[in-house]
Order: C-alpha cells, then sequence, then structure tokens
C-alpha cells in the first residue's frame, strides 16, 4: 500500500524518493498534489506520463517560501505585495523565470515564466523544504478525473504510479489555487480557485483581466497564447532533413543529417523524449534553420501529448 500516514518518518522517506526522481503525492490544502523535483526533467515527464495527460500543461512548482520563489523567478513589486498577502496559501503566481531558473523546461512547458505556489498545509511545507528543492505538482488524478482531496482518492486513480501517498486527512479548501499572471503589462486571472478575484484585486489595487484558460476543455491548436511556439516552420512525419533544416529525431533508427540535429531519444524511450521536447525546440530554432524537421513519433504513451505539442508547434 502506497498510502503513509505523514509522519516525520514517512515525510523524510517521501523527500528521498523525490530527490531519487520518483514520483510522491502529498496533501495541500486545497486538493493532493502529485509531486516530482521540478528541476529532473525524466521526473517531471513521469508525472505526465502517470496522469494519462494529452497534453503537456505547464506545472505549478511548490517552493518553501517567497525568498525561495526568488530563487527561480524576477519578483515585482505586485509579485511582492500579493505573496505577503497570500503566502502561503492558496494563490499560484506567474512570474518571469530567472534565466538560471534549474525548474526543467517540460514542468515550464517551454516558457520562460513559471507558476509558483507557497503552499500552507503543514506536510507540503516539511515536504518541500526535506526535498530541498521546488516540486512540480498537478493535481493528483488522472486526466479528466475530477482533483482528489483525500489520499484514499490519489490511490484510486494512481497508487501503482507513486512510490508513495503521504496522507494528512481530507484537503480544507477542495479547490485548486487561484492562478494570476503578472508576468505581463495587466495581472491576468488564469483560473479561479481557492482565493477570490476580490481579494486579489484589493492588495493589487487594481481590477484583474481574465482570460479562459482550462485544462480540460479542449483548445484548439495554437489559441493558448501561453505556449512556447518556434520561430521555424515544423515540418511533421518526415523520414529524414533535408538540407538547410534542422532535425528533430527519434529513436535508433534515425538518419545522420549534415545539419543541426537533437535525437529526443536515441533508445526510443518516450519519457526520456518528453523530458528533452522543449529543450531540443529551442535549441532546434536557435540553430537559425527556418524549418525543423520531425520523425514520426509513436503516438502511444507519452507520445500522444508529444506529438499534440508537435502539431501545434507545426500551425503557424
Ligand atoms: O491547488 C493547486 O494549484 C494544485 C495543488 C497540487 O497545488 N495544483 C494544480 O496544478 O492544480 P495543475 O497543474 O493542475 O494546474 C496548474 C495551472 C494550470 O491551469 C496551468 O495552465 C497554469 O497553472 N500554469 C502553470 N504554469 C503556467 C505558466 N507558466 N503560464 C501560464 N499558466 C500556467
Ligand atoms: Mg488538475
Amino acid at each position: 500500500m502506497p498510502i503513509r500516514p505523514a509522519t516525520a518518518d514517512a515525510i523524510a522517506a517521501a523527500a528521498a524518493a523525490l530527490r531519487d526522481g520518483r514520483l510522491v503525492a502529498f496533501p495541500t490544502e486545497t486538493v493532493y498534489g502529485l509531486g516530482a523535483d521540478a528541476t529532473n526533467a525524466r521526473a517531471v515527464a513521469a508525472i505526465f506520463e502517470a496522469k494519462g495527460r494529452p497534453r503537456f500543461n505547464p506545472l505549478i512548482a511548490h517552493v518553501a517560501d517567497a525568498e525561495d520563489a526568488a530563487r527561480f523567478a524576477v519578483l515585482g513589486s505586485q509579485a511582492r505585495a500579493l505573496a505577503a498577502a497570500f503566502w502561503p496559501g492558496a494563490l499560484t503566481l506567474v512570474v518571469k523565470k530567472r534565466p538560471d531558473c534549474p525548474i526543467a523546461d517540460l514542468a515550464t512547458a517551454g516558457l520562460d515564466t513559471v507558476a509558483l505556489r507557497v503552499p500552507s498545509h503543514p506536510v507540503a511545507r516539511a515536504l518541500i523544504r526535506a526535498a530541498g528543492r521546488p516540486i512540480a505538482a498537478p493535481s493528483a488524478n488522472r486526466s479528466g478525473h475530477v482533483s482528489p482531496t483525500t489520499a484514499a482518492h490519489v490511490e484510486a486513480d494512481l497508487g501503482d504510479k507513486v512510490a508513495m501517498i503521504l496522507d494528512d486527512g481530507p484537503c480544507a479548501i477542495g479547490v485548486e489555487s487561484t492562478v494570476v499572471d503578472i508576468s505581463g503589462t495587466a495581472p491576468t486571472l488564469l483560473r479561479a480557485g481557492g482565493v477570490t478575484r476580490e481579494a486579489i484585486e484589493q492588495v493589487l489595487g487594481t481590477s484583474l483581466a481574465s482570460t479562459i484558460a482550462d485544462e480540460e476543455r479542449p483548445v484548439s491548436p495554437g489559441q493558448l497564447a501561453s505556449h512556447y511556439a518556434p520561430r521555424a516552420a515544423v515540418r511533421l512525419n518526415a523520414a529524414a532533413a533535408h538540407s538547410g533544416e534542422a532535425f528533430l529525431a527519434f529513436g535508433p533508427a534515425a538518419p545522420d543529417h549534415s545539419g543541426p540535429m537533437v535525437n529526443l531519444s536515441a533508445s526510443g524511450d518516450l519519457i526520456e523524449a518528453a523530458a528533452n521536447l522543449f529543450a531540443a525546440l529551442r535549441e532546434l530554432d536557435a540553430s537559425g534553420a527556418a524549418t525543423i524537421a520531425v520523425m514520426a513519433i509513436p503516438d502511444t504513451g507519452l507520445g500522444e501529448a508529444i506529438n499534440d505539442r508537435l502539431r501545434r508547434a507545426a500551425v503557424r
């Protein structure tokens, strides 16, 4: 049984599992999270694999406090004010990543922003401190299922995918955190949640713009403005790259290419491929090639999410 009461011993063991690249479910004041070391791309890929997510949405990195947050992102005056008012608590801030931010590209879907939250739940806070690194964690349910507010919910959905489920009873709030993007010119509400719009507007002294970014709702390719899009054109299902193209390859049978080339996984491992995807797109885009030729990727397991992302990248 992966469920363990959240004793000090269990939290220490969970932190060790996280540092080891494994997944741990843990309680927060909003919902149970499916946690991984946010700086370990393969561990983050395992989150998407476990959830059966058809898409790579950017994840929230859970951090110890505002000073910890400031190691990963630039916190301006609005961020500082919101952090002072609502952290620890059910507010997630989308802010600009620092250039040296160690959080994996896959956790931020290749964006130059990162979503940060300081949870108030004592078990979550103890786990973050014991792990000594930011913890990427979406809600600990399979994609399309409702968010879990007890350890038993998590076990029913993901019991075979996690090293441990830390149990500390039902979540007090029961809905996800409010997500506010303060990385742009106007503070924007991306998701309603545990902290009200009114409370946030009061602290900011201004009203929040809104966008619909519901992860469970199908969004047509390219519609989500907050997705990293390569400058280069993307040519899918390429058997090989033409001269002048950059080449995004996959698997042991990839042909050679004289130009810029990245093999997402020479062994054909889809988890490794997912972990490398955004960094590879960036690298090939930065090569200056007008087109990135992409080999076919199997549409099974994480391949479905990889292909969804590549199709979006191909729409211009
Ligand atoms: O209460 C919660 O927030 C829970 C607990 C576990 O903390 N976590 C959670 O995570 O709900 P998740 O991955 O299900 O939701 C994260 C939300 C998504 O709507 C995602 O699109 C948004 O935050 N998000 C994350 N990073 C973003 C970014 N860089 N830019 C825009 N939106 C971002
Ligand atoms: Mg969720």
